[in-house]
């Protein structure tokens, strides 16, 4: 019995034909007559593309609508094409602006800064310009920013060009004024039929505030509704409520001309919309509402606040109690209407990711099925971008006024966001959560004439400004400029005395001043009137100063370096003694110096070696002493340098030179031995100044071969050779049949 339990109704609408606002006008104005209208004060109401500057009344709502020509700048206005003229229904839908040029266009809407606010677009496309763009196949859309965050988009594509489309928000007025821009995609030139702008009460959709702002996802009421769309003046605040489409069997009707209590300020549902509700047959337990995702709306990336309205309008007293799931999962348990009193049900500020997917399901002990009145579901807007401080914002605006500045991308927020910020500005966003200021205009060739705009003088940020090559007039004004560190007047008409505030900052050097090419400059020799210095200072800066230091830093390494070498001596050697790792034995360690002074600048070579060259030194003590030093070819080699000194110095034997110091570091690697004043071995064996007869010449061969560290003795015949490897390299002597070699 329970297969066919769940009622399932869904809507999809966004958009709707121009007719609706037909039947709309049909009934309202019949209701006109009997019904005093709620106020409308503060109601903003823009027709775009309307072109007689008087306002007229719409004969539907009664609600008086103007000529946008004070709140938008550029655009060109339109007519919808002849044969869809006949079905509008409203004066709106007949005209628009498009904007073909510029990225960005906005709308400014006068407002109470702080104030909520329910602000309205609306399109009709009517192929005012005759190129079928809604059907040609292609894609025509446009993106939608509220002040200076994204907002949504206006996705035209494949829709009927009768069709009205239109986006609501909800958001709180940053500042005096609430903007409205258009954002050109590439995809069709945006455009626009209608604004309303509706002041909320401050106790209304608490969720929103200055960074949350809720775009209007879908707005339903339900029961046995006429109208498609249900506004002003049924609901004071001109919200669309759309007709539930679909209330055919099982779902029934239910409607009470009682009064419904509304207790709350919250959302203010109207009475009248209180007074009728859905519900199913009693033999059903389930009622699925389904807000899918309008027709060319993109629903996945949205973060969803569903608001549900209740109030149980049967005169039954039996209990009617039900659950509230979304896809996800219970959203609000065991819930029961009150009789002929409204409640709300929503979760304050908490967005949820599944699709709008509702399911209202009757609880075991409830006798009576579910029911509803009305459902709102928004979706988030997150209000992260910050407008430009509003008073650089006002001043500049107040610049562009002054000059008539209207041709350039001057529109919407000056600084903000950073893609979209004007041209010729640049704005300080480095304080992520203060508002941009802006720190340069640059309005230098932008045939600006009259006089100095005062407003710059009040940008308390700006740095840098260039106005340069225009047709200013008239005197620099005398302001306080703190913060001003370069102004470029040049190449204007400027005459008239020069401040002192601005000569005292120039002369303290924090201004950097540029007047060449004014009037003013006609008997100034100062630098600032100084041709020269215009044109080449600021290119040659840039060009010059990175040469002249490049240069300098390549001069001054080089005469460091040279200063380091010819720097030879000690403290460097010093240094480098330091650096190294001393070596745990006893003997004494020189400095380059120290051999320098000892060998007497290396004088006197008393032999070369394979190793390097001897020389001869006298220590302090007068020691005479061998001086070792090691060519710069083994030095680099050298890393058994220090093992064999290390052993050499441990080898104390009559039959060998003592070791008496060495000189290790980066420079020098030398070993000091004491002096043999008869030359070394190889000499004393070839013979010379002293020559030993062979019986001497055994002894030196026994000897060495008693000494300690003697390698290998290898006897070969003929001969026999007796090699004292002091390890690998030096053969001490070498013994022959003919005598020692
Ligand atoms: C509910 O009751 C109606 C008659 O009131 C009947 O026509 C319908 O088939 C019933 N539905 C179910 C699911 O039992
Ligand atoms: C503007 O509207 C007024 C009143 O509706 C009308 O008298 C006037 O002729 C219109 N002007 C133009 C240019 O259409
Ligand atoms: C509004 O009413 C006036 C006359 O009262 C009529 O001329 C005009 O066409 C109507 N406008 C629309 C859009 O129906
Ligand atoms: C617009 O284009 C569609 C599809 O190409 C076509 O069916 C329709 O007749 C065109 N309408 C107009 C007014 O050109
Ligand atoms: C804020 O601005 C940045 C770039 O300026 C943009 O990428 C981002 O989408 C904006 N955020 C919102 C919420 O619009
Ligand atoms: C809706 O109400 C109208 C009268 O206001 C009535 O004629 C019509 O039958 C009702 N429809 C439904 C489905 O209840
Ligand atoms: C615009 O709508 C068309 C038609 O529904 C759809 O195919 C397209 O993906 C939408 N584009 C965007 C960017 O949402
Ligand atoms: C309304 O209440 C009456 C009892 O007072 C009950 O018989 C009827 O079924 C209820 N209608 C709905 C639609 O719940
Ligand atoms: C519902 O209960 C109230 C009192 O609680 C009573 O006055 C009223 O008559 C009852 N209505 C029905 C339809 O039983
Ligand atoms: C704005 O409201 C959201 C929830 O809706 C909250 O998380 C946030 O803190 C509020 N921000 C401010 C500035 O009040
Ligand atoms: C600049 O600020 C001063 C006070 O701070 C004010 O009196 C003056 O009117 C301002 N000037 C402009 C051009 O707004
Ligand atoms: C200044 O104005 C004159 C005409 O009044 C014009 O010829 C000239 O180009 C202008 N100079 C600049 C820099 O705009």
């Amino acid at each position: 019995t329970q297969q066919h339990q769940m009622a399932t109704s869904f809507s999809c609408s966004a958009s709707t034909k121009l007719t609706w606002i037909f039947a709309l006008l049909l009934i309202l104005a019949t209701m006109i007559q009997v019904r005093a209208q709620p106020p409308t004060a503060g109601f903003v109401n823009i027709d775009c593309g309307w072109t007689n500057s008087s306002a007229y009344i719409d004969n539907a709502t009664r609600i008086v609508y103007r000529f946008d020509g004070e709140s938008v700048e550029g655009g060109l206005s339109h007519e919808i094409s002849e044969e869809l003229m006949a079905g509008a229904a409203n004066e709106q839908q007949k005209t628009l602006r498009s904007f073909p040029d510029g990225s960005r266009n906005c709308y400014t809407l006068t407002s109470i800064v702080g104030k909520k606010y329910l602000l309205r677009a609306l399109f009709t496309y009517g192929n005012y310009d005759g190129l079928n763009k809604t059907m040609d196949g292609s894609p025509f859309l446009f993106g939608l920013h509220i002040g200076v965050n994204f907002w949504e988009s206006v996705n035209l594509t494949n829709t009927d060009p009768s069709d009205t489309v239109w986006k609501e928000v909800i958001t709180v007025a940053p500042s005096n004024a609430v903007s409205v821009c258009l954002i050109n995609f590439g995809s069709g030139t945006p455009f626009i039929s209608a604004l309303e702008l509706r002041p909320l009460e401050d106790t209304m959709y608490p969720f929103v505030n200055t960074s949350v702002s809720i775009s209007n996802f879908q707005r339903f009421r339900f029961g046995n509704v006429t109208d498609p769309i249900t506004r002003y003046p049924t609901d004071n605040y001109d919200r669309f409520w759309e007709r539930w489409p679909d209330t055919s069997y099982p779902w029934i009707n239910l409607n009470t001309n009682n009064k419904v209590e509304s207790l709350d300020n919250v959302f203010n549902v109207p009475a009248d919309i209180l007074q009728k509700a859905s519900t199913i047959d009693t033999n059903y337990s389930h009622m699925s509402v389904i807000v899918a995702t309008g027709r060319n709306q993109d629903g996945k990336s949205l973060q969803l606040l569903p608001i549900f309205h209740f109030a149980d309008i049967n005169e039954s007293n039996l209990s009617r109690r039900f659950d509230i799931y979304n896809a996800e999962g219970l959203l609000f348990p065991d819930f029961s209407p009150l009789r002929f009193q409204m409640v709300s049900k929503y979760k304050s500020g908490e967005f949820l990711h599944a699709d709008a997917f509702f399911n209202l399901s009757k609880t075991p002990s409830s006798s009576l099925p579910p029911l509803i009145n009305a459902l709102e579901v928004y979706s988030l807007i997150r209000m992260d971008n910050l407008t430009t401080d509003s008073d650089d914002a006002n001043y500049i605006k107040e610049v562009k006024t002054h000059y008539s500045l209207a041709q350039r991308n001057w529109n919407g927020d000056p600084c903000s966001p950073r893609e979209y910020s004007w041209e010729g500005l640049t704005c300080d966003y480095s304080k992520s959560n203060q508002n941009p200021r802006i720190v340069t205009v640059n309005l230098s060739t932008s045939r600006l004439r009259g006089g100095f705009a005062i407003s710059f003088m009040n940008m308390t940020s700006l740095e840098n400004l260039d106005l340069s090559h225009n047709n200013l007039t008239g005197a620099i004004p005398d302001y306080q400029l703190q913060s001003l560190k370069f102004l470029d007047l040049s190449n204007n008409k400027l005459d008239g005395a020069i401040p002192d505030s601005i000569l005292q900052r120039f002369q303290a050097g924090s201004l950097d001043l540029r007047l060449e090419g004014n009037p003013v400059c006609s008997n100034v020799k100062d630098t600032y009137c100084s041709k020269k210095k215009n044109t080449t200072s600021t290119v040659l800066i840039a060009v010059i100063v990175p040469v002249v230091l490049v240069s300098l830093l390549v001069v001054m390494g080089i005469l460091w370096k040279l200063y380091r070498e010819g720097k030879s001596g000690d403290d460097e050697d010093s240094a480098m003694y330091e650096e190294e790792t001393p070596l745990h034995i006893d003997i004494r360690r020189f400095t380059y110096a120290e051999l320098k002074h000892i060998t007497n600048d290396f004088q006197s070579i008393v032999g070369k070696g394979g190793f390097g060259t001897v020389y001869h030194g006298t220590l302090e003590n007068d020691d005479e002493v061998a001086v070792k030093v090691l060519m710069e070819t083994s030095i680099a080699e050298s890393t058994d340098f220090l093992p064999e000194v290390q052993t050499l110095s441990k080898v104390h034997h009559k039959n060998l030179v003592t070791l008496q110091g060495y000189c290790q570091n980066k420079k020098c690697l030398a070993l000091v031995y004491d002096f043999m004043p008869r030359g070394n071995l190889q000499q004393l064996l070839r013979g010379g100044d002293y020559s030993l007869n062979w019986e001497q010449r055994l002894h030196i061969a026994l000897d060495a071969a008693q000494g300690p560290h003697f390698s290998c003795v290898f006897a070969f015949r003929p001969c026999m050779y007796v090699c004292v490897f002091f390890f690998s390299r030096s053969c001490m002597c070498v013994l022959t049949k003919d005598g020692f070699e």
